[in-house]
């Protein structure tokens, strides 16, 4: 069964009686499923034990009769003001050791065994209710788990099981001193008990506890899911699909092992930004999100909240430009959504989100965003239709990691210098280049990426070496940057010359670098000057040619960006982090090495998007800009010149199936 459109729906927040007219609206805007019930824990469960699932059987009947299947959030994300009084110390405690109070969402310690025990009991009475209903068709476990703890949890219960995580890790403390590198300040325990959650110091941290809290509190997160996972597939019918709402790059939990066990995952789009950002995420963020998560399970995903309006907490975006909201949803479409699940229905009138605008405004009439939804929703269905469930085959690589990530936060190096903004360093000149890419873990099959990009592989490890060098032996096309090699896997720096196992396949060393805070370097490409940002690598080529130098700086001269071939294949190496120009420069290179082609080429603020179909390709021509563009696309494409209006979509398909 396929639903293709949603909406988020909070029947607890209306009247009963509206519930019927809502349904009727949805019907007619072409929705075929809900998501409801993720944060009405409090109604379901009023007193410890008495469960309330009426008011919920009853929304769900109401909606079915228009045709409208229920997909079913526990509630675990908001545990009620009754619980949190009876068991205080459920409530998370931050790195000063203070706790965060009820009043908002997402006060719950996950590894507190009082929380765990009223989650079991919750879930046990909702699967229990609602595992063989005919009209509840999937659960989303949670609510963006992670959302909200950044700085959470350090509690004793989470501090317990964190030695546990240690013990099992580690086997002794004397290993432990060894890999922390205890040794330096007087680091050193004789017991696990004398380590904590690492609160806040007087002055810096040892970086190796900090990766292990860091990898401690995924797999926190990640347990706290498959235990509700656990519940539900043992209650439920197997024909009832469970996911979980992502959120793009954010990383307190592993979206890779999220999705283990999940049979899809789900992802939460608002290109409107955040309450707490400017508004409006760059074009290529919303694309790179897109493409990460149907990375991270390898497979097509929901978009389980899309921006249906003008979002805001206590501070609101830009209202919606007409057609904006409906290229939002064609890009999600078009970079693996198999479904589109519209948040929210309708505006509500109380409770911090009253300004995160939904379909139908606060009046509950039907306006503007409705009349354009309609449209959308009618438009992209057949094409939804033709694309669900396949698999769109990609040629480009990047290689993502968490570890590496959580490496970079504990020392940046530079402070402007980010591993994600690395990664869209990557991800923008391709983007910009119209050419599709998948995101991986370093634990996936290479070989399938003519080209595959991996940033900042600062930490780590033999296997990991050895799968990089089989790769380009075999043909591959691998480029590798700056601080490649620096660190083993529990964050010790290795005693060996950058950059270490893989100077051969590289062809390079690098015994010396700089850090470009608050300069930039002069970097020659041919006749070309650009720049180099954040970092500089001062490279030595054994057998690799240099494509780039150094420019300025007592290192003038010095290769900064090189090329070697290795075994079948070829290796690149990206000492800095190249400015635009040179990146446009050095993806021209690496496109034409791996001979990799573009979908096209468009003007700035135009993206091209490509799904295959069951019997067709289908090429998403999207416009950014807030002008008319005209595109040619070449003639694979039905349609060859384009002309869209300002925040127009086109959807074309391969020329030989013109109909
Ligand atoms: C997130 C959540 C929703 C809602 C929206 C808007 O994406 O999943 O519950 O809070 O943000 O704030
Ligand atoms: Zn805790």
């Amino acid at each position: 069964m396929n639903y293709y459109f949603g909406v988020d729906y909070y029947p607890e927040h209306w009247p009963q009686d509206r519930w019927e007219t809502d349904a009727a609206l949805m019907e007619e805007l072409g929705i075929r499923v809900v998501r409801m019930g993720e944060f009405s824990w409090a109604k379901m469960e009023p007193r410890e034990g008495e469960f309330h699932f009426e008011w919920l059987d009853q929304a769900i009947q109401v909606l079915a009769a228009h045709g409208i299947q229920t997909v079913l959030g526990t509630p675990t994300a908001a545990p009620p003001a009754w619980m949190v009084r009876q068991d205080p110390d459920i409530l998370p405690m931050d790195s000063h050791g203070l706790r965060r109070e009820f009043g908002g969402r997402h006060h719950d310690c996950q590894s507190n065994h009082h929380y765990r025990q009223h989650v079991r009991r919750l879930v046990t009475a909702m699967a229990a209710r609602f595992g063989h209903h005919p009209h509840v068709v999937g659960w989303q476990v949670d609510n963006e788990l992670g959302n909200s703890h950044g700085d959470l949890c350090y509690c004793p219960h989470c501090e317990a099981a964190f030695r546990r995580w240690l013990q099992q890790k580690y086997g002794s403390i004397e290993e432990l001193n060894r890999a922390w590198g205890t040794a330096f300040w007087s680091q050193e325990y004789s017991d696990f008990h004398q380590i904590i959650s690492p609160k806040v110091t007087p002055n810096g941290h040892n970086p190796s506890h900090l990766l292990d809290w860091k990898r401690f509190c995924s797999d926190l997160v990640a347990d706290f899911m498959r235990f509700q996972v656990h519940i539900l597939r043992q209650y439920c019918d197997p024909k009832q699909f469970i996911t979980h709402n992502c959120m793009g790059f954010a990383d307190k939990v592993s979206y890779f092992e999220l999705g283990k066990d999940l049979d899809f995952l789900s992802h939460d789009q608002y290109p409107g930004g955040y309450f707490a950002q400017p508004p409006h995420q760059p074009n290529q963020r919303l694309a790179a999100e897109l493409d990460f998560i149907r990375g991270c399970k390898g497979k097509n995903f929901w978009i389980m909240e899309q921006q249906a309006g003008i979002t805001g907490w206590e501070c609101m975006g830009r209202n919606p430009a007409p057609g904006q909201l409906g290229l939002w949803t064609a890009q999600s479409v078009a970079h693996g959504a198999d479904t589109v699940v519209y948040f929210r229905w309708r505006s509500c009138l109380s409770g911090t989100e009253q300004y995160w605008h939904g379909i139908l405004p606060h009046s509950g009439k039907p306006g503007r965003t409705y009349r354009e939804l309609k449209e959308v929703i009618a438009g992209l269905r057949p094409v939804l239709e033709e694309v669900q469930d396949i698999t769109t085959p990609v040629q480009v690589g990047i290689v993502y990691s968490y570890d590496q990530n959580y490496a970079m936060q504990i020392q940046p190096h530079n402070p402007k210098l980010t591993y994600l903004g690395q990664v869209m360093k990557y991800y923008t000149a391709l983007y910009r280049a119209n050419v599709p890419v998948d995101f991986l873990s370093d634990q996936e099959d290479f070989s399938k990426y003519p080209l595959l990009i991996a940033p900042l592989q600062y930490l780590t490890n033999p296997a990991l070496e050895q799968k990089y060098r089989a790769y380009v032996e075999q043909g591959g096309h691998l480029v590798l940057t700056m601080r490649t090699g620096v660190k083993d896997e529990t964050n010790l720096c290795l005693p060996h010359t950058l950059p270490g196992g893989l100077a051969d396949v590289l062809g390079i060393e690098v015994p010396e670098y700089d850090c470009l805070w608050e300069t930039t370097l002069p970097v020659q490409w041919g006749t070309k000057l650009c720049r180099g940002e954040q970092w500089c690598d001062l490279i030595v080529p054994t057998t690799a040619r240099a494509l780039a130098v150094a420019a300025g700086e007592w290192y003038a001269q010095t290769p900064v960006i090189t090329q070697n071939r290795f075994g079948k294949g070829q290796a690149w190496y990206v000492g800095t982090e190249p400015d635009e120009e040179l990146m446009e420069l050095l993806m021209g290179e690496l496109l034409r090495g791996a001979n990799i082609s573009s979908l096209g080429d468009t003007p700035q603020g135009v993206e091209l998007a490509f799904r295959k179909g069951r019997e067709q390709d289908y090429l998403f021509v999207l416009n950014h800009t807030e002008i008319q563009q005209q595109i040619s696309l070449n003639e694979t494409w039905a349609d060859r010149e384009i002309s869209l209006p300002p925040y127009g979509f086109a959807v074309v398909k391969s020329a030989d199936h013109q109909e």
